[in-house]
């Protein structure tokens, strides 16, 4: 049975982004940074405060970096020569959860699980040595509320994460309450950053000319220097970095895949623009389409972002490795036209992901800019989905140049892998 033309028609063109409608997202995400720089109760971006600009470049020393904003949490201890250059001299990890042997960022675990599992690795981080003293600077990738670079109140979990107990605390409260536990009193927490500020201290370390930094894996945010805000509590040059959250954009247009999708979410009403647009989501809004598609309505088939790009990079004539991975997720073999169209499919929910993740970019260089010149610059990103699905960097080349037109050569994208953990050692650096 091939797919009816007119439901696959239907299903598609809800993926469709023209560039009208990127105009005036991007419109609407300056409007917001606007709004939200006089009042940010008055817009839908967080403007979250990092206490933190950008770096010298200058900063050295050996620090410990904590990495918790997925499932997998790591800690590095970082080597700062100084002029950019970096060594990380041990780095530990392990994940949160590990399916029928131990979840700590479920509904059923606590706090202190979660807390006493840092706790540990940061041990193994340092060899068990508890003499020594070591700074450490804390990347945790969730909205949080700061008045000083050392203290972040989670606002709200995001990303699924469930554990009790932590949303509305002081995380580096709980970290060092856990560090105690454990008998380590030479750990001392320094900073707190989240990834996107994280990221863009690490690009900005190596090279100036970037005031943007995002993540585009699991979850989805955004961060910028924002040069008019000068606060005596605030390390480092040129402003302020603000944390945008800006997953929880709302000023776009969900199609009815999202606004579903969003009704049985762990947080409905929430992270409304990251539903739309990161790894965590895109393969359930593709799972939504496919049962669509397959008259099967309200089965979940569990579809990954990594089944995504596999079915993408699939140039074989008969499809066999998308094929392959829509019968182990649906049960169902399909035929090579209609397994055609779900490929389409696929590509056109990571498009329109790429697309609207630009928005954000040219809303913060359009405000950047205010009445002047757009500047040269780089926009540093890490993130699974930026690093490896395909079609989304070209596709982000592409949003930047239809929306900034002769200034899109101005600006380019660059992967800043591992800018976490590096960041996070910066961050410290900073404090102390
Ligand atoms: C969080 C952000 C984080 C992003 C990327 C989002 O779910 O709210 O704080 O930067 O994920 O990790």
């Amino acid at each position: 049975m091939a797919f009816d033309e007119k439901i696959f028609q239907s299903v598609i063109t809800e993926f469709e982004a023209t560039t009208e409608m990127l105009r005036e997202v991007a419109a609407n995400f300056r409007q917001d940074l606007k709004l939200g720089l006089a009042n940010p109760d008055n817009s839908s971006l967080r403007m979250l405060k990092s206490y933190v600009g950008l770096p010298s470049g200058k900063e050295t020393g050996e620090y410990l970096a904590l990495d918790f904003g997925g499932t997998n949490v790591r800690v590095s201890r970082i080597k700062l020569n100084g002029n950019g250059d970096f060594e990380i001299l041990k780095r530990v990890g392990e994940p949160l959860i590990v399916e029928g042997e131990y979840d700590y960022i479920g509904k059923n675990s606590t706090a202190e699980q979660m807390f006493d599992f840092l706790a540990k690795l940061i041990d193994e981080s340092i060899d068990g040595d508890h003499e020594t003293k070591f700074y450490l600077g804390h990347t945790f990738s969730f909205p949080s509320t700061q008045d000083d670079l050392n203290n972040a109140r989670l606002i709200i979990w995001t990303k699924e994460f469930a554990t009790p107990g932590v949303e509305g605390e002081v995380v580096n409260d709980l970290l060092t309450a856990a560090l105690k536990r454990r008998g380590i009193n030479n750990v001392e927490p320094v900073a707190v950053i989240n990834d996107t500020v994280a990221v863009l201290l690490s690009a900005a370390y190596k090279n100036s000319e970037t005031y943007i930094g995002s993540i585009y894996a699991t979850g989805h945010n955004t961060c910028y220097l924002e040069p008019s805000i000068h606060d005596p509590k605030c390390f480092g040059q040129g402003g302020m970095i603000l944390n945008l959250e800006s997953g929880g954009f709302m000023k776009l247009t969900p199609n009815r895949f999202d606004m579903e999708f969003d009704r049985k979410s762990e947080k409905p009403g929430e992270q409304r623009n990251e539903k739309m647009v990161s790894g965590r989501y895109m393969g359930e809004l593709l799972s939504m389409a496919v049962a669509e598609l397959l008259d099967e309505k309200g089965k979940e088939y569990g579809f990954t972002s990594i089944d995504m790009s596999m079915m993408i990079l699939d140039e074989t004539p008969q499809l066999e490795k998308a094929t392959e991975i829509i019968a182990n997720r649906t049960g169902k073999t399909l035929e090579v036209g209609d397994v055609e169209k779900i490929k389409q499919l696929t590509s056109a929910i990571v498009i329109r992901s790429a697309r609207l993740v630009t928005c954000s970019f040219v809303g913060i260089i359009w405000q950047r800019a205010g009445e002047g010149a757009i500047e040269k610059q780089h926009i540093a990103i890490d993130g699974s989905v930026y690093e490896k699905m395909p079609l989304v960097k070209e596709n982000i080349a592409k949003a930047l140049s239809e929306l900034l037109g002769e200034d899109a050569a101005k600006v380019d994208t660059v992967l800043d892998n591992g800018g976490s953990g590096l960041g996070a050692a910066i961050a410290a650096a900073m404090a102390v």
